[in-house]
């Protein structure tokens, strides 16, 4: 998506206690792969709870052009009708992914090992982030790269082999992007293709492929076991089926910080996914002396979710570490606002993937705490924020970068500083949270234009 619209500025001023019950969108992660992998299949796959943000739907797009066809039964409710592994064809046009790092670089795994062309690009966001961590395996599986920009990165064009190379892949970063691609490049490859990564990341595309049919087996890697190795049988038959996705933990993360920090409020967020890869956040917040209990644990689409009560609580700072880091890798931004109303320091251990994301997260953080008067520091890949338990100032304007993670935290900032926050624009928004200032106003959030 070229942003070429004029940017949406948004403020959030104090006020009254947050009350009531929300449900969070449909998990991103889970949405893209529900499209990819009905593409993938054979015959229908139902899904249900589907996010139908801005990301989500040029993946959608992406998997029409390159042979699905697909149907919007109602809100969330789509069927994608699938063409098998082997059955994809050339795009007619550019494939544009507007901001969405996930969508494109599971579909350049998912283009790179087929025999098909197709170009990809996106907005200024995904034109800066680095997608040579895809490209480098891709080459070993056999995939031509025809034309890149400048550094690895988008527009750029692929041919995939009439069949993949299986190859065994020691990922250089811990991403579930860069797993996600090399697997889904080795469904077209005869042969085993094996992810090894140093440390385990969310791991619904190893979920997912088995429940499309596809044999992944999943061992403990490295001397402590916090790693994986991922094995996928290579040119299985992946049938359709249903898909239902649980609500995002990365977009309830907001409401949730945002409940913590106003004083007064209690709200109940409904059926988020706890899946132990994606709940870093909740496990540090409750080190930080957060309220949250977690109530009517149960299964819903494969995935364990649970209704989240959430109380204004009194927080302290601490420690996390960076093992923890793929557990919350989006939830840096509102976890800098919870530390910012913390009692002492709170040090966030590398960081050094946040460099990457939809803006420079880390510098994104520190300028927007910067302009509100929070005291922190940039320490190599830690982030330290002091707060000694009141209200920080606010009052300032924060750049977002095309970055929706800073827009929603800095909005939660503003609910609870001594004066309104404003961003400089939320357009963003719409690509992981469409319904985040309705779903905010109704709990009596201050945010608006
Ligand atoms: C995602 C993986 C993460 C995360 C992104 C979604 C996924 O990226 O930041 O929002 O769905 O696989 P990395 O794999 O680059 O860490």
């Amino acid at each position: 998506m070229s942003h070429d619209s004029e940017p949406t500025p948004l403020s959030a001023a104090p006020g009254a206690p947050l009350r009531g019950r929300l449900r969070p969108p449909g998990d991103k992660s889970i949405s893209h792969r529900a499209m990819i992998l009905g593409l993938l299949s054979i015959g229908e796959t139902r899904v249900e709870g589907l996010l139908e943000g801005d990301d989500v739907l040029r993946t959608a797009a992406a998997a029409r052009a390159l042979g699905a066809s697909m149907e919007r039964l109602g809100e969330g409710r789509w069927v994608v009708r699938g063409v098998g592994i082997g059955g994809l064809s050339d795009p007619a046009e550019t494939l544009d992914f507007g901001n969405a790092g996930t969508g494109s670089r599971l579909m350049m795994g998912v283009v790179g090992g087929q025999p098909v062309t197709a170009t990809f690009d996106g907005d200024a966001s995904l034109r800066s982030r680095p997608m040579r961590r895809i490209l480098d395996p891709l080459r070993l599986m056999g995939t031509q790269v025809l034309a890149e920009a400048k550094g690895g990165r988008v527009p750029l064009t692929l041919r995939g082999p009439r069949e993949a190379i299986p190859i065994r892949y020691e990922t250089p970063a811990a991403s579930a992007q860069i797993k996600s691609a090399v697997l889904l490049a080795g469904l077209n490859a005869p042969g085993t293709t094996t992810v090894i990564e140093a440390a385990a990341t969310r791991d619904h595309t190893e979920r997912m492929l088995r429940l499309f049919g596809a044999e992944v087996s999943v061992t403990p890697h490295g001397p402590d076991g916090h790693g994986r190795a991922v094995a996928l049988t290579g040119q299985p038959t992946l049938r359709g089926t249903e898909v239902v996705v649980p609500a995002d933990p990365s977009s309830a993360a907001f409401p949730l910080v945002a409940a913590l920090i106003v004083p007064g409020s209690e709200i109940t967020i409904e059926g988020v996914m706890m899946n132990p890869l994606r709940t870093g956040l909740i496990t540090t917040l409750i080190e930080m002396g957060a309220d949250i209990e977690r109530l009517r644990e149960r299964e819903e689409g494969g995935e364990t979710v649970a209704d989240l009560r959430v109380r204004a609580s009194r927080l302290k700072g601490v420690d996390v570490p960076a093992e923890r880091a793929p557990a919350m890798i989006d939830e840096y931004p509102v976890l800098a606002v919870a530390a910012a109303f913390a009692h002492g320091t709170t040090r966030m251990n590398g960081l050094h993937e946040l460099r990457v994301k939809e803006s420079d997260r880390l510098a994104a953080v520190a300028a927007g705490l910067k302009a509100n008067g929070v005291a922190h520091l940039i320490e190599g890949d830690d982030l330290l924020v002091h707060g000694d338990g009141a209200a920080p100032p606010g009052g300032g304007t924060v750049a977002t970068h095309l970055d929706h993670r800073i827009a929603m935290a800095f909005l939660v900032m503003g609910l609870a500083t001594a004066e309104p926050v404003t961003v400089d624009d939320g357009a963003m928004i719409a690509t992981s949270f469409p319904s985040f200032l309705p779903t905010m106003q109704a709990l009596g959030a201050g945010i608006g234009e």
